[in-house]
């Protein structure tokens, strides 16, 4: 018999706050993302509240989704924000994005009307590859400044009278690729005059102590020339420009481009091969992290990962350009594992963005039509709700591997926090797809009967929701007993589990 992993636990030794931020995500004009996802317009059969649909809004409260990123991605170095306010629109082409035409009937006022209803704060990347700083100046007028300013009151005209919070300001995207293919010199230069003039003119911020934070383009996945400018730059900055958080952009592909991973109907070894992958993130934070170590010892630069998650080969018979994905059990385990390795990198991975919110790439969330269902990415979501902001808790455990053919991983992760109200919170993932896990764990000094909480598991790894059948994958609850002052648990194969403990 194999004998149970034996996992400790002090309670009295606290590490970083796991900031609530790295459940950010993202939400791109990018095929059925925001139109038909988020967006049906007032006058739909679909029930919504000013064009906005209320089951999409319904549960994407119950994840607390701490920001949003918007409009992109690559669409935001070709989105002009003019053409998407008040009541005429002016329709473009979505070139990079199925070359379909965008009706820019969702615009700034739709985005804040949508982040005040799942109850979200705004992440705005503006528009640095084929726009200029003042129209990324002007735009953060429009949405932050008081109606005495000129810009202001065309907002207060458009319905809105108070300025909108913009708590995160991205300064552009992928500026090494599609955000306009710049050396990292030249990125610098322009961060520069963007951080200098795209302006937070709303004062209740300011006065909250809640400034406005600036995220600059950062590394494209393991390349650090981006990382070595901007944070070299970061350095020296002045009192007229600074930065608060820097970008990695990283997917797990199985392989990179060409995409060649199916997203359903695949066995053992491309299950084992997206994992041993997807925790390459581990990796990718330490050289980063080392590099901003550098010129920011005191970690005030946030890392942020604002593109990450799984990116499979397009659905047979879809638009290519619409990245439209299943989503399936090793998606939940790949979304756990990535939180994990966020939550251990707690003092300077300060925010997180999956790719993305509805019906592209990792969605939490699949519409058609009227129908929605929740993917097995929404139910970790939902399942980690409690260590947003908590208390991160060191522990230790020697699980062994998990291996299959050349590709080899840790066999369970695990972490650990404490809420606010004191509540110890464990997450445990079993990635082994054929073996369960016993744990047997100890917290010296907290007495504690039961572990109770909510475990997700399916029949086989590529189980995925169908709009027929949407709760193929779903949390089922669970309580372990201790015994003899530890708690003992056995957990399914290829599943998360997320547990508290109880006196
Ligand atoms: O998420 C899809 C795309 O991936 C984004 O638009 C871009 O930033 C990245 O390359």
């Amino acid at each position: 018999a194999v004998r149970p992993v034996q996992l400790t636990v002090d309670a009295n030794k606290s590490g970083p706050v796991i900031d609530r931020n790295i459940f950010g995500q993202f939400a791109e004009h990018l095929g059925h993302g925001i139109y038909e996802g988020i967006w049906v317009g007032k006058d739909s059969k679909i029930p919504n509240t000013r064009g906005i649909r209320n089951d999409v809004v319904a549960a994407l409260k119950a994840l607390h989704v701490p920001n949003v990123r918007w409009p992109g991605g690559c669409f935001a170095d070709y989105y002009h924000w003019r053409r998407a306010i008040g009541p005429v629109r002016q329709p473009m082409m979505n070139a990079d994005w199925g070359g379909v035409v965008d009706p820019l009937t969702f615009g700034t006022e739709e985005f804040f009307d949508f982040a005040g209803q799942i109850g979200t704060e705004a992440y705005v990347s503006v528009n640095i590859g084929s726009g200029s700083p003042a129209e990324a100046a002007e735009w953060l007028e429009y949405m932050t400044a008081g109606k005495e300013d000129a810009i202001g009151a065309e907002r207060a005209k458009n319905g809105h009278p108070e300025p909108y919070k913009v708590a995160f300001v991205g300064l552009g995207n992928e500026s090494w690729d599609c955000g306009g293919g710049m050396s990292p010199d030249y990125y610098v230069s322009q961060m520069k005059r963007y951080s200098r003039f795209v302006r937070n003119y709303n004062p209740a911020q300011t006065e909250k102590g809640d400034p406005m934070k600036r995220i600059a383009v950062g590394p494209n996945a393991g390349d650090t020339s981006y990382t070595e400018a901007v944070m070299k730059a970061y350095k020296g900055h002045s009192w007229a420009w600074n930065i608060e958080g820097l970008s990695l952009h990283s997917y797990t592909t199985g392989g990179g481009w060409p995409l060649a991973q199916p997203d359903t109907g695949f066995g053992e070894r491309e299950y084992a091969w997206m994992l041993s992958e997807t925790v390459g993130m581990d990796d990718l934070i330490k050289k980063h992290g080392a590099i901003m170590d550098k010129y920011d010892p005191e970690k005030k630069v946030s890392l942020t990962v604002d593109e990450w998650g799984a990116w499979y080969k397009a659905a047979p018979g879809t638009n290519p350009g619409f990245l439209i994905q299943q989503n399936t059990q090793r998606d939940a385990v790949l979304a756990a594992l990535n939180i994990n390795i966020f939550a251990r990198h707690a003092d300077r991975v300060r925010m997180a963005n999956i790719a993305q919110m509805v019906n592209v790439l990792q969605a939490m969330i699949l519409t058609d039509k009227e129908k929605m269902l929740l993917t097995p990415t929404y139910h970790v979501f939902k399942m980690y709700v409690p260590f947003q902001d908590a208390t991160s808790i060191p522990l230790s455990y020697d699980a062994g591997k998990y291996s299959f053919e050349k590709y080899s991983l840790q066999r369970v992760d695990a972490i650990a926090a404490r809420d606010k109200s004191g509540k110890i919170w464990f997450a445990i993932t079993n990635v082994d797809p054929n073996r369960p896990a016993e744990f047997e764990i100890s917290v010296p000094g907290v007495a504690a009967t039961k572990a109770v909480g909510e475990t997700l598991s399916a029949a086989k790894i590529d189980s995925f929701n169908t709009f027929e059948a949407p709760n193929t994958v779903a949390p089922k609850p669970v309580s372990f007993a201790a015994t003899g002052g530890k708690l003992t648990l056995t957990l399914a194969p290829a599943s998360v589990t997320v547990v508290a403990l109880e006196p």
